[in-house]
């Protein structure tokens, strides 16, 4: 126990606590810094396999990439074209862009979009895509926008789906348009899928995986929309995911019906903060299941 006996130990002390002061401090600046400026550039290549029931043999091997909410008009325009040079990289056979192209409220977005997407290089087989809640800009119910950006992908090569679906090399993929837009209707292409095929869907909101739809669909879903809560503490759940089930945050999931769905963390930002949730570029191998 200190006493007015020992001054010096007292003195000792309470430099002790200034120094803790100090060093906490640094530490939350360095936090922050660290969170604002390193880990949202610092996307991550996250590989795993992507089993299929009847995969046609010469599809078994095949890269399918997988990027999602890259939000041009906030994302560093920079980085978005450091990291699209890396997908360039990994040659992927299949590209599929699961949402949030922009992040703007006016059709102005879809021009940013033309520019940041002349860094595109398609896949070699097929470039696809579906629609976010961004991309339908105000309040996410401003179906102009959602046509813009669908034109300007369009223009680039990429191949919008919107609650359509589309053959490539005998597996079926399926675009689901966003949940919150206004053209949220799968109903009617559940319908017209061929049973037993094998079928991977394009869905930005992992919420849309709990609606009665989804009737025999039997196979992947992948989405993107929660960014993994872009702030994780250690051990704890993120405490924002713009999802009403909030088991969904990142990664893979076995879904009722023998679906599996997988979320991938984004690749850019809306708001340019990251803590122990780094950005995601995804390869998929297509393997048989
Ligand atoms: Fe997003």
């Amino acid at each position: 126990m200190f006493t007015s006996k020992c001054p010096s130990r007292r003195r000792v002390s309470r430099r002790g606590l200034l120094r803790l002061a100090a060093g906490a401090c640094a530490a939350a600046v360095g936090l922050g810094a660290y969170a604002r400026y390193i880990e949202p550039y610092w996307y991550e290549i996250v590989e795993r396999p992507l089993p299929l029931h009847n995969l046609p043999p010469e599809t078994i091997g095949l890269k399918l990439v997988q990027l999602s909410d890259i939000h041009v008009g906030k994302t560093d325009a920079d980085y978005l074209r450091h990291a699209l040079r890396s997908v360039e990289r990994l040659e992927p056979d299949i590209l599929v862009i699961t949402g949030d192209f922009i992040s703007y409220h006016t059709v102005g977005g879809a021009m940013q979009l033309a520019r940041a997407m002349r860094d595109l290089k398609l896949a070699k087989i097929a470039t696809l895509g579906c629609l976010g809640n961004h991309d339908y800009g105000h309040k996410w119910r401003d179906a102009r926008v959602g046509d813009a950006v669908a034109r300007v992908l369009k223009e680039t090569g990429v191949r919008v789906l919107r609650n359509e679906t589309a053959n490539v090399r005998g597996v079926q993929f399926l675009g689901l348009d966003d949940l919150w837009g206004p053209n949220f209707a799968p109903a009617r292409m559940m319908n017209t899928l061929s049973p037993g095929a094998p079928s991977i869907a394009l869905c930005h909101n992992p919420d849309a995986c709990d609606l009665p739809f989804w009737n025999k669909y039997r196979g992947w879903i992948l989405s993107g929309h929660t960014h993994g809560g872009q702030c994780r503490p250690p051990f704890l759940p993120p405490p924002i995911l713009p999802v009403s089930n909030r088991r969904y945050v990142a990664g893979e999931y076995a879904l009722s019906g023998g679906r599996t769905l997988y979320i991938n963390r984004a690749l850019g930002w809306a708001r340019q903060i990251r803590l122990n949730v780094r950005p995601e570029i995804t390869l998929f191998r297509l393997a048989g299941a």
